[in-house]
């Protein structure tokens, strides 16, 4: 039996097998959604997250939970609430035997696997208890590249020494790669991709420069 939610394992873990297999889909299991006493600026939380959940069940190459979750899930503001998992409360999961289990009944060193081990090897996730986070109402976006012929050296060099120690807010992930260069004609060249979320407006960012 193959589990699969999003479908987006690189490794095709969940939909491919030398031998017979049966896949089961987990995409329709997002159902039902609660979110506890939280209300946003006046309107429902719990109805805007249940419209993307809708549509993410519409688009079927949109990542999934079961795998993000299970699988420990980074993302930009990772520096200042941690991994996904490291929000994670409760989980519920389907073992081998039928029984549905808690965070409780499953134990400690289950419910660790099952948030950042890989769910697939353990049983069928079938919930997950989640913590949100508060985001500001206005956050800054931007993306700079940089080639080997702008700069890339000292750039890079000069990221490293500052990525670690800029406040929890700021996320900058540098992506390196090859592209052709725009100097020397059939030529390739190095660049470098920054791309940032800052949790805050950009008056609160430009400070930090
Ligand atoms: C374009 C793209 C961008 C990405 N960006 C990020 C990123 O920014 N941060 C990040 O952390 N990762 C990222 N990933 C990786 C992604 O989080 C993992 O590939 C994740 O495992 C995908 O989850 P899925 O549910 O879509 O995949 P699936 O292929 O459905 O599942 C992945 C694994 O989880 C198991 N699984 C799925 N559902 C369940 C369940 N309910 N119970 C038990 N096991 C289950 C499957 O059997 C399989 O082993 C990205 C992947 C892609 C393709
Ligand atoms: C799903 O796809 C539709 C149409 O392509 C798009 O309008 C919508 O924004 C997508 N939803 C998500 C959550 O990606
Ligand atoms: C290249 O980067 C270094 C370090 O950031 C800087 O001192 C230097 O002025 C830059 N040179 C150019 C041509 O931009
Ligand atoms: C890069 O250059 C090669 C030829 O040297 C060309 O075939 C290719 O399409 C170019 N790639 C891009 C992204 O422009």
């Amino acid at each position: 039996m193959k589990i699969r939610s999003g479908g987006h394992d690189y490794e095709g873990v969940s939909y491919v097998s030398d031998v017979p297999f049966f896949i089961l889909i987990c995409s329709t299991f997002v159902q039902s959604m609660s979110v506890l006493k939280m209300r946003l600026h006046g309107f429902k939380l719990e109805q805007l997250l249940v419209k993307f959940l809708q549509n993410c069940r519409e688009n079927l190459s949109t990542v999934g939970v079961g795998g993000h979750f299970s699988g420990g899930g980074y993302g930009n503001m990772m520096r200042k609430y941690g991994l996904s998992v490291d929000n994670i409360i409760d989980a519920q999961i389907i073992d081998v035997n039928g029984r549905i289990l808690d965070r409780a009944s499953m134990g400690e060193d289950l419910f660790w696997a099952i948030t950042g081990g890989g769910g697939s090897s353990f049983g069928v996730v079938l919930a997950y208890k989640i913590k949100l986070v508060r985001v500001p109402s206005t956050v800054t976006v931007f993306r700079v590249t940089r080639t080997y012929e702008q700069n890339l050296t000292n750039i890079v060099y000069s990221y490293q020494q500052v990525a670690d120690k800029l406040p929890e807010e700021i996320f900058v992930r540098m992506t390196l790669g090859v592209v052709n260069s725009s100097v020397r004609t059939g030529e390739k060249t190095n660049i470098a991709t920054f791309l940032t979320l800052f949790l805050g407006d950009s008056e609160k960012l430009l400070p930090h420069e």
